[in-house]
């Protein structure tokens, strides 16, 4: 009776979330979705007709959270027109921040961490009685592996699934572990099953998610088997040869050649690896505490570019490091030459309260400096990038049409293997999302390559 009572006073109740930062944090969105739902809520994607609001945010750099400030005074207004209306700030913001968040920004009713959802219904019963509401408990254990993602936004044919939570390293820059807590893995059962439900429901491809993938490891507490990052590739690479398999990230320090041999084995885990190399610096490479050197960053380049000769390898790059000169500058122009980017993610350093970084260096590279040190790399990964699509035109390519390209809806949009943007006009009859055709490139721009359907 109470489970009735209580789904009948929250069935007409509406939510609408919001999500930043990385592709984790989105995935995590899908599960609060499923939380949710299971409690009677429906997803709205207009926050003012919303009971709750959420915001699910990144602390990775200040202007991530100065992002989140500024989107919270906006929903200020909403809740002054509808006073019933709840806050909720989930995610890494809400974990570094904690309880301040409710001092800081009045108008927030919940605080909840990314090891918390599963209490967040407790938590809105307890907000609705006007009671400030927080659960930011980090956990050992919590991989949410039991439920399953309501797909937000969904465009039918990729899905992102989480395999493990938290980080163990401890880059000197980077606020992750603080807001993530503890490395853990998930039961390899649960993300077959997982990725199996979503191809039985027509998905396409998969990524898998983890701040540090090859350090993926599960042991079955009965039989006591254990599966690493290699086997899980496997495993989920036999469910379906149509199944495309992705994953991200992968540290430098970690990648195995047992994972590039599996990668070569099976056609359908995509020839595209994420290795953030930060800094092309040894001196910089130890200050961040990276545990690699420039010579061993290159060389594992190497061993994929052996192993896997169609690989597209991309990277993050920091600007501006705590003492970073410009011959370190220069030593990151460099690497980025040598590894050949097939494209980067570029960033200034942001110094983050109670990193490593924050309590032992100074952040001396003055706003200028990094800002042209970052529109120098920038300017070089535009180079390497137009070199590398240039260098693809001519060739054909296997691409899995992922809905209507941006500019036009006589064209596809889909990627190749190597997780390049290819864009193409609709020739031929009988074709939808989800299916995989055969299109060679024609001619590209630095992100796209522009092509035509073949036979
Ligand atoms: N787990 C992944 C990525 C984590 S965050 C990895 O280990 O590579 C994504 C990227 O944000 C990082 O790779 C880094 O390039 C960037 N980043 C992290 N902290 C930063 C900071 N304090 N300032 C600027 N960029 C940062
Ligand atoms: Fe942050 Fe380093 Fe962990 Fe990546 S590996 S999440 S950069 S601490
Ligand atoms: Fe941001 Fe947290 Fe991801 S800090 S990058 S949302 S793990």
């Amino acid at each position: 009776m109470i489970g009735l009572e209580k789904a009948e006073k929250t069935a007409s109740k509406r939510f609408y979330i919001e999500s930043y930062g990385c592709q984790m944090n989105f995935s995590d969105s899908e599960i609060i979705a499923s939380i949710l739902s299971a409690e009677g809520f429906d997803a709205t994607r207009d926050a003012e007709h919303a009971d709750l609001v959420l915001l699910n945010t990144c602390s990775i750099r200040e202007k991530a959270e100065q992002t989140i400030r500024q989107r919270l005074t906006e929903f200020k207004r909403i809740k002054r027109e509808r006073p019933g209306m709840l806050v909720g700030v989930l995610g890494c913001m809400a974990e570094r921040l904690k309880g301040k968040l409710l001092e800081e920004e009045r108008l927030v009713d919940l605080v909840v961490g990314p090891d918390a959802y599963r209490t967040l219904p407790d938590l809105i019963t307890e907000a609705e009685t006007g009671t400030k509401a927080v659960n930011v408990l980090l956990s050992r254990e919590e991989t949410y592996a039991d439920i399953s993602p309501v797909r937000l936004d969904s465009n039918g044919v990729t899905a992102f699934v989480s395999i493990m939570r938290g980080c163990n390293n401890m880059c000197a820059f980077c606020v992750v572990p603080f807001t993530r807590g503890r490395e853990r893995s998930r039961d390899d059962q649960s993300i077959v099953n997982e990725c199996s439900e979503l191809v039985e429901r027509g998905f396409k491809e998969v990524t898998l998610l983890g701040q540090n993938v090859d350090s993926y490891y599960w042991v079955d507490p009965v039989s006591g088997h254990a599966v690493d990052f290699a086997m899980l590739l496997e495993k989920v690479a036999l469910i379906s040869p149509t199944l495309r398999v992705r994953f991200s990230t992968s540290h430098p320090k970690d990648i195995t050649d047992r994972v590039l041999h599996t990668m070569a084995m099976y056609p359908n885990i995509c020839k595209y690896i994420h290795l953030p190399v930060q800094s092309g610096s040894n001196r910089i490479l130890q200050l961040m505490n990276r545990t690699y050197t420039r010579e061993w960053y290159i060389a594992k380049v190497k061993r994929i570019n052996e192993i896997l000769p169609d690989c597209a390898i991309s990277a993050d790059i920091i600007a501006g490091f705590c003492t970073e000169n410009e011959e370190d500058h220069l030593d990151t122009l460099n690497i980025m030459r040598e590894s050949d980017y097939a494209y980067s993610y570029m960033f200034m350093y942001s110094e983050r309260p109670g990193t490593l970084a924050a309590k032992r260096y100074t952040d001396d590279v003055t706003p200028e400096i990094k800002k042209r040190r970052l529109a120098e790399i920038v300017a070089l990964q535009n180079q390497l990038s137009l070199d590398s699509n240039q260098r693809d035109v001519g060739k054909v390519f296997e691409v899995l049409i992922e809905g209507d390209s941006k500019r036009s809806a006589q064209q596809w949009m889909g990627r190749n293997s190597q997780n390049k943007v290819m864009v193409f006009d609709k020739s031929k009859d009988g074709v939808k999302p989800g299916d995989y055709v055969q299109v060679k490139a024609t001619a590209c721009t630095q992100g796209t390559l522009i092509g035509s359907i073949v036979e």
